[in-house]
């Protein structure tokens, strides 16, 4: 799985580098590192809406460090899940 999130100047000064941090200690926290990469991005054309991560490829924008954890917590950890199994 590929998360990525906007480094794009709005995000950043929106609050990006919160929401990159918060992901980060998720990762970690469940021991994702080999199956998620969290990566920065360019400008996804979605500034207005504030911070916007797209993971595998499905845009989310106007993001908090608090909907960034509920996005990890929804999205993340089911379809790792659903794709299953040890590895
Ligand atoms: S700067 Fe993030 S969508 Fe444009």
């Amino acid at each position: 799985m590929v998360i990525e999130v906007c480094v794009g100047s709005s995000c950043y000064l929106r609050g990006a580098p919160a929401v990159i941090r918060i992901l980060e200690s998720l990762i970690t926290k469940y021991g994702l590192e080999e199956k998620v990469v969290l990566k920065g991005s360019f400008c996804m054309q979605q500034c207005t809406q504030g911070v916007t991560i797209r993971i595998d490829g499905a845009i989310h924008s106007g993001l908090s460090k608090e909907d960034a954890s509920r996005l990890f917590h929804h999205i993340v950890l089911p379809s790792l899940e659903a794709a299953g199994g040890e590895d």
